[in-house]
This record gives C-alpha cells, structure tokens and sequence, in this order.
C-alpha cells in the first residue's frame, strides 16, 4: 500500500482547505496500478530546511510563495531534489504576469488587443538603474501610441491584478494623469475590446469551469449561476485558450480572463499564480472547485505523474507556422498538445474508473454540518457582524442550488 501525503502551503484562507481536507478524508483506497493508494493532507510549516531533507509531501498545493520567498525556496528545493509535484511550481512564476502570456498568445495567433509596453514613468529607485535610464531610456511620443491604439484604452500594469493600477483611458489628459501616477509601476497601453461577456475560467489540471463574470459587481455577486451562457464556438475556445495557455507554460491552478464577443474570444487576463477559490466568491462554482483539487491531485500521485520545469514551446509554434491551418485548425491543434499534456483522456477515464464516488461524497459533503460550519466560520471572518447573516443565507442558497442541480450521483441506485 502506498500512502500519499498532499502539502497545503497556506496563507490566510480557511475556507477551501478545510473543504479539501474533509473530502479528501473521504477518497480511499484507490487501487490504480495494481497497488492501493491512500491519501491524507497536512498543512505545511515554515522552518529552517537542510537542502538535502527528505520531503514527506509528494504534491504540494501553494497559495503562499508567490508573494513569500522561504517557502517560495522550499518547494524548487523540493520539486528539483525530491520530485515532488507542485500545483504551482515557482520556476513557472517568471512569466506569471499577463505580459508573458499576451505574447504566448500573440505567438500563437490568439486574439490578444493590441497592446504596448511603455517604460517606467520614474525609473525604479535605484542610483544604479537612474544613470541607465538615464543614458539609454528613449524619449518617446506617449500621445502618438495612444492615438494609435485609439480611446478609450486601457493602461494597467503589466503583471497587474486585482484592479492594481487599471485605468481606463478617455482622452490625452487621461492618458497623463495616469500615466505620470503610474510612477516605478511598468504600464501596458492595451486597446479597449467591446465585449458583451467577461468569461472567467478556473482550470485545475485539465479541468476547466467557464464563469460568466460581472466584474464590476461587489465580490460575492461577480460570478453570475448561469449555464450556457457563450456560444457553443466561443465556449469551446474559451475552455480551448484556457488549457492550452496553461500547458504552454505548465500551470496547474490557474484562471483566466477573456472578453467575448459574439464567437470572438479575446484573452486579456491570463495568470494568476494562486486564482481566488473562496466560497464566498465561487459559491455555487465552489464545490466543483474544491472537486477538481482533489480529483486532479489524487490521481497525479496515484499514476506517479511527473512535473517537468521546462517548456515545449517549439511544438505549439510549429503549428502556429503552418500556413495551410485556419484558425480554429490551429485551436484544435494546440488543445491537443495541450491534452497531451495534462493527459486529458486518461485522467477522465482514470477517474471515471478510480473515483467513481467522489461527486457523491462531495455532495453529501457540501450538504452536511461540515460545510455549514465553514461557511460559518468563512463568513464570520470576512464580513461585519450585522451583515453576516444575509450573506449566510445568500451563500446557502447558492450552494444549496449547486445541490439540488447535480443529479446527486447514486440517488437512484
Ligand atoms: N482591453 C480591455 N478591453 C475592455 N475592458 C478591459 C480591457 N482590459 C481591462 N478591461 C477591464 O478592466 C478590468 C481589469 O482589467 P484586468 O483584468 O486586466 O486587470 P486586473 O488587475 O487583473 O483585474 P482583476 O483582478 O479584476 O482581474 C477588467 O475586468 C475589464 O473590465
Ligand atoms: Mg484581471
């Protein structure tokens, strides 16, 4: 019997980890390979490490080393020496901004808007890099680019998000203002795309959930409960762009923004090193969320899958290069490399096969005291006291929706 042990390496959520934690509880044994399998969680510490320790953790999901360098250290140590597998590897982290992904993308022939990167407004505060700007920044024309890219347009960092530094740009005294506000921050000029939805996808592996999005809706009513709400073509190349974006540069756990129209996908928002799973977010959305965590990490430690730190560019841009495809060939040619990657069709059949129950413990999961207590819990410490009880029952309502749509599995037998 081979016993696994999945690492959370968490910053201050309590939501989702206590979900994980009590559903994979319930997965097990799985007998895959010939062998039984069983898994079970613990929450990583922080401390000092030999850089030839014994890693006991054989996948790690990380919410915290983006931003938090000793742990941020600990897992190449662990991914380079151990072998262990990470949801999401901190060598991936380098192009974890948007402008990696938009020339990706570009690369790829993706309908990514126009967009310009502009030199820092102040050069970063540093003697060093001030003589270099100063010798070598170009003067440019901020006014001519922003003509060419036409108003509005959108100005926001270049490895922005959560809003940080977006403006939307109507005018030359707009384009200034923030421009010149914009300081030691490195700015894209990004033409404006009208669109008629936000789609929002979270993809865990190979899994992917297109959201409908209402970004401009406080937080718990940004994710609208609505199915089908792209056309078939633009709701296949948003799952499509979503997972081949991913398996270009090896994220895991991921989500993505992309402004439709019509059937035109446009990306414009494409990693998120730690994607927002709050159930106070996700609601309804949330327990196929916390699903996928455990679905895809279970079945990567059960077949022994292997991370790999490099990339296979030179495979998508040969498809890309190939004049006889049309664009939705070379959609349809990258998602199957994509799928490859993340080995799709197996991981589908494999659960099919080694996780037959899980949507029922889920379900029975989500509609137990268990969940009541951490949506308690969640709710206690996101919001005032005199609100919490209408975000109780507004949260409630939206998972118990979720509840009642699954044709909760095994009902029937
Ligand atoms: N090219 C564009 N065309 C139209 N709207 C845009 C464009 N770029 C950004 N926006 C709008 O600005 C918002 C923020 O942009 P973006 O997602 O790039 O920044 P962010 O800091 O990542 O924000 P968030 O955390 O909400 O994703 C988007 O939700 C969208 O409404
Ligand atoms: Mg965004």
């Amino acid at each position: 019997m081979t016993s696994h042990l999945i690492g959370l390496l968490l910053g201050a959520e309590e939501d989702w980890p206590v979900a994980f934690e009590d559903i994979l509880a319930r997965v097990g044994p799985v007998t895959s390979g010939g062998q039984e399998h069983t898994f079970s969680s613990e929450r990583l510490t922080i401390e000092p490490f030999d850089l030839t320790d014994p890693v006991r953790s054989g996948l790690v999901i990380d919410r915290l080393a983006y931003w938090y360098y000793h742990p941020r250290e600990w897992l190449k140590k662990a991914a380079l020496v151990n072998g262990t597998y990470l949801l999401n590897s901190p060598f991936t982290f380098q192009s974890m901004e948007k402008h990696s992904a938009y020339c990706a993308m570009l690369r790829l022939g993706l309908k990514v808007p126009k967009t310009v990167l502009v030199p820092y407004k102040n050069p970063i505060d540093n003697v060093r890099w001030a003589y270099t700007a100063a010798k070598y920044n170009q003067p440019f024309d901020l006014d001519a680019l922003a003509e060419e890219i036409g108003y509005p347009l959108y100005m926001k960092p270049f490895d922005g998000g959560g809003w940080r530094g977006v403006s939307r740009i109507e005018n030359p005294d707009d384009l200034h203002r923030s421009y010149d506000a914009s300081g030691e921050m490195l700015m894209h000029l990004q033409a404006t795309v009208d669109y008629e939805h936000f789609a929002r996808a979270l993809s865990i592996g190979p899994e992917t959930m297109v959201m409908d999005f209402r970004p401009d809706q406080p937080m718990h009513q940004r994710y609208a409960v609505s199915h089908d709400f792209l056309s078939p073509q633009a709701g296949h190349e948003a799952v499509a762009i979503s997972r081949i974006v991913n398996a270009f540069f090896g994220w895991e756990f991921n989500s993505a923004e992309m402004l439709v129209a019509g059937d035109e996908v446009y990306p414009i928002d494409y990693a998120n090193a730690c994607p927002d799973v709050a159930v106070t977010s996700l609601h309804y959305y949330f327990p196929w969320a916390i699903t996928a965590l455990v679905r895809w990490s279970v079945y990567c430690l059960s077949t022994g899958r292997k991370a790999g730190v490099d990339l296979s560019t030179a495979e998508y841009f040969a498809v890309a290069d190939d004049p006889d495809r049309s664009y939705t060939d070379k959609i349809d040619a990258y998602l199957a490399i994509a799928d490859r990657y993340f080995e799709t069709e197996r991981y589908r059949s494999w659960c099919t096969e080694h996780l037959p129950h899980l949507e029922e413990q889920v379900h029975d999961w989500v509609t137990s005291p268990a969940f009541d207590r951490m949506l308690l819990d969640t709710v206690r410490a996101t919001y005032p006291p005199h609100e919490q009880d209408a975000f109780l029952a507004h949260f409630h309502g939206l998972v118990d929706l979720w509840a009642s749509d699954q044709q909760r599995p095994g009902a029937t037998d």
